[in-house]
Parts: C-alpha cells; structure tokens; sequence
C-alpha cells in the first residue's frame, strides 16, 4: 500500500510505517504540496496525510480510485469534503484531544495578550520611542473578572473555560447543544448568541461549518459593547474581516487577536498589518513542539491501523 505524506514530517515518525507501507512524503516544509503534484502524486495512494492547506474536495476524491483514507494533521477538517468521502466510502481522521490544552492555551495567551496591548508595548520599545513613565502608558483593559463569552464549546472551548475560572472571570458560551458538565464544574452559563455579544471578550473556539460561516459579521460587531475584544481561534472563515475592521475602526469594539484569516498567510497589504488594535498570530494555536509531535503520531498510528486493516484511532464520526 501506498501512504502519501503531503508535507515533510521528521523521518522518526515515519520509520516504523515504512515496514508495512510504501511511503512518500513531499520534500517541502514550508510549502503547500502544488495542486498537481498533489493530484498526481496522490492517484496511486491508499492513504494520505494531509495538511489544512490541501484542498481535499470533489475533484480530489474522484481522481483517487484506492483511496482508503485522509488523515488531517489538524483537529478542524474543514478544507475535506467530508461527506462526498463518506459517500465514496473514504475514511477522514483528525487529531482530536492531543492538541485541547495547547490550542487553548494559545487562545487564553491571546486574550491576554490583546487586552495587555503586549505586541504594541513591546514595539514601542523596540522602536525607541518609549520616552518614560506615564500614567495611561499603553493601559490596557483587565481580564480577571470580566466576562467571557465562548462560542463553540468542545474541548477546546471548555479547557479555554477552565484557564477563565482561574481568573475569576464570569463565564458564558453559545454552542449547538447544552454542556451540562461544564455548566457544572466551571460555572459556565448557557446564553443565546446575542447574550454571548454583549461579553467582554467574545472568543471563537468552534469548528467551521456552513452554519458557522460569517457569524462574526456586522450585525454581530455591532451588537457587541464597545470595549468587547474580540478573539478567534477557530477558523477565518467565522469572521467577516471588513465588518471587523470596520468595527475596531470604528470604535464599534475595542480590540481582536487573531491566530486565523480567511487567507493564510496574511495578503501584503491587508489592512490588518496596519491597525493596531488588531493582533494576527500566524495559526499557532497547536504550535508547541510536544503537541505537533503528539498529532504527527497520532496521524501515523492512524495510517498504520488503516494499512493493517484495522479500524482507525480518531475517524471523524
Ligand atoms: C488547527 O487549526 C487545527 O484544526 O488543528
Ligand atoms: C492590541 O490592543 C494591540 O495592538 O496589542
């Protein structure tokens, strides 16, 4: 059988796999695989690892008559068309759980960071024009305390919740279905989406869908408290990022951090780069090394018990 790998991965993680599968990995880490490489390359293959960046649709799924199985390095499988490959009987994996606590961490360090205005502070440093103490010097807005509205309450928005029960902090969220545990054991209460607006930070942990798509738009922005900030660590697609930027603009909110845009890596010259109440992170929400070396594994243990014909650790249901 054949599993390709659609980015470098350290050899280590492949080494055992190669005893019972041919395996190709392409030669980029920095770069998407080109799409006709892709395509190519994956005609012959049983199985694949992919990346978020890989577009693993209709004309994907039909190009590739062995294909057993797509196997996400990434908890969203938002670039898979799902469906279309479990018509075609084609098995997709993500990596659920390994990646909860760091993706979560990552989003609690961006709230922070934002209400701190901690890039603009360490500029302002780095360029040499801090010129002394001042009283309101770079005063930003307190988290302890505060309200936090979380969208979308997995696992990544209930450890999320956690970190904001060690802050003390009043804790409300919107989500498809009650989370009665967390309810329970963080306090959290269940609110409507247009209760959840009117938190002092809104933060988007959920996965992205057709019903999720563009929820954060001007309607959303505008019902929000002008000193809401805003947080996404769930996907660019939730937000509509000229209603956004509108609405930091426009003092309609007073701040976001970002760790994903419609559009990876960030287009020169958007006009993000130049508003300073808008943090963009380059999608690091996973990015610790133990936790990248977790999904990796967790991908390969994946493709092995599909090569052996076992049923997978983590198939999305
Ligand atoms: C990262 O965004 C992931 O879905 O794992
Ligand atoms: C946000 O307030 C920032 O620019 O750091």
């Amino acid at each position: 059988m054949k599993v390709l790998v659609t980015r470098q991965i350290p050899e280590r993680f492949i080494e055992d796999l190669k005893t019972v599968a041919d395996v190709e990995m392409y030669h980029e880490k920095l770069k998407a695989m080109p799409r006709e490489e892709l395509l190519n390359e994956s005609q012959d293959a049983d199985v694949v690892i992919t990346m978020m960046s890989d577009q693993i649709d209709q004309e994907y799924l039909d190009h590739c008559p062995k294909l057993k199985a797509v196997i996400n390095l990434a908890v969203g499988y938002d670039n898979i068309d799902v469906d279309y490959a479990r018509d075609k009987g084609i098995i997709v994996c993500n990596t659920p759980d390994v990646l909860t606590e760091t993706t979560a961490e990552l989003g609690f360090t961006l709230m922070l960071v934002t209400a701190r205005r901690i890039i603009e502070a360490a500029h302002l440093v780095e360029s040499r024009e801090w010129k002394g103490w001042e009283p309101y010097l770079m005063a930003g807005k307190d988290v302890y305390r505060k309200s936090v509205g979380i969208y979308g309450m997995g696992s990544i928005g209930t450890a999320f919740a956690r970190r904001c029960k060690g802050f003390d902090m009043d804790i409300m969220y919107h989500t498809r279905s009650r989370h009665e545990e967390a309810e329970k054991e963080l306090v959290a209460k269940y609110v409507s989406f247009d209760e959840l607006l009117k938190t002092d930070y809104v933060v988007c942990t959920a996965p992205l869908t057709k019903e999720t798509e563009n929820i954060f738009n001007k309607e959303a922005f505008q019902k929000m408290n002008d000193d809401t900030i805003f947080i996404n660590i769930g996907r660019g697609g939730h937000v509509v990022e000229e209603d956004l930027l509108e609405a930091v603009q426009n003092g309609e909110i007073l701040a976001a951090g970002l760790d994903v845009l419609r559009q990876e890596p960030i287009k020169e010259g958007h006009p993000f780069l130049k508003e300073k109440n808008i943090v963009v992170l380059p999608h690091i929400g996973s990015a610790t090394v133990e936790t990248r070396d977790a999904m990796i594994q967790l991908c390969v243990d994946n493709a092995k018990h599909i090569v052996n014909g076992e049923e997978p650790k983590t198939p999305v249901k």
